[in-house]
């Protein structure tokens, strides 16, 4: 499905069958291609890289003026940064959208370190690009954008930690120059701080800086960036929140969720799986796996989300009345579950 999906550019749209949908998010990009890269699709997975990295250059003079006029203590406008996703060919979105969103350029360098980790490849055919993201997310990162879920503006602590992933990757890269590692060393480190400092509220993390607000996206914030560690007290902390709220098999986005009706969302049913995984509970991993699998279509296709438990009827009828279902195929959801079924080794 995935490979079926992918354009000949190398860009992997969310889903086909809705057509606000059929463009290159680089957060869901950043989680097909590390999924394709476990399972050995290598080639899929570097010609999105090569295509992140594309996106990034043709860039390269805005991002320029943007650090520039950053630097300079200029207020920037929410509109004038880059975007979160594009279409195929590289082009961006010209309508409304919350498209500041600067975590996909943390996530994908976060993806292109695990590559080059996992199989000995090496980074020098993304260098350009991976050192312009390096440069924009490094001089950014604390500014409020959009959250994962596109709809909240603040200071997100997935976000951060999607940034503070790739940073953290790509500090080590020496295809990068001194200069540019040393600068995401930095960032890197301010980000954990600011996390460990602002996002820990009654010992589990908030869903933004100073705000306790649960949200299902923290789950990513130990597995896989490692903002904080899966083992530590506030994951586990954050993760029974989340159990005693909107996590029971099919997770929910964040409490009054309304998007499709705040139905259970399978790529997050499997975030859930995956740090069970990598915590030692593979019996609940392995639920989590077999709840998902029990959700494909007649053809073996995974919707975003179901709506057995709804946190919204309502939203439910708004949403299908004017879109149809909830989107299906969606790659990023057979992504979790190519990567949840390879930490269980099942693939
Ligand atoms: C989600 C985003 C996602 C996009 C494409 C939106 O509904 O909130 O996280 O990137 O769909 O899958």
């Amino acid at each position: 499905m995935i490979r079926e999906h992918q354009a000949p550019s190398g860009a992997f749209v969310a889903s086909p069958s809705l057509p606000s949908y059929r463009y290159s998010w680089l957060r869901d990009g950043a989680f097909i291609a590390d999924a394709m890269s476990r399972v050995g699709e290598t080639e899929s997975a570097e010609a999105f890289y090569r295509w992140c990295s594309g996106v990034v250059e043709a860039r390269a003079d805005r991002i320029a003026a943007l650090v520039e006029r950053g630097r300079g203590g200029e207020q920037i406008e929410r509109g004038e940064h880059l975007h979160c996703r594009y279409t195929v060919d590289g082009r961006e979105y010209e309508g409304e959208w919350s498209s500041f969103q600067l975590d996909g350029y943390g996530s994908w360098l976060w993806a292109l370190g695990e590559h080059a980790r996992r199989h000995g490849a090496s980074s020098a055919p993304f260098a350009q690009g991976a050192a312009l993201s390096v440069r924009y997310v490094a001089e950014f990162w604390a500014e409020p954008c959009f959250d994962w879920w596109e709809e909240r503006w603040g200071r997100h602590t997935t976000t951060l930690a999607s940034v503070y992933a790739g940073l953290a990757a790509a500090r080590e890269w020496e295809e990068l120059p001194a200069e540019t590692r040393e600068q995401a060393d930095r960032a890197a480190g301010k980000i954990t701080a600011a996390i460990r400092a602002e996002a820990v509220v009654a010992g589990r993390l908030g869903g933004e800086l100073g705000d306790a607000r649960l949200d299902a996206s923290l789950l990513a914030c130990a597995t896989p960036f490692r903002a904080v560690e899966p083992g530590e007290p506030v994951t586990a902390a954050t993760v029974a929140a989340l159990e005693e709220t909107i996590a029971h098999g099919g997770v929910h986005r964040y409490p009054g969720d309304t998007y499709y009706g705040g139905g259970e969302w399978l790529l997050l049913a499997a975030f859930l799986g995956w740090w069970y995984a990598e915590v030692g509970r593979p019996e609940d991993a392995r639920r989590q796996l077999e709840w998902i699998e029990q959700r494909a279509g007649p053809k073996g296709d995974l919707p975003e989300q179901v709506d057995e438990h709804v946190l919204s009827l309502e939203g439910l009828r708004g949403w299908t009345d004017r879109w149809g279902p909830s989107p299906s195929p969606l790659l990023w959801s057979h992504a979790m579950y190519l990567t949840l079924a390879d930490e269980l080794g099942v693939t």
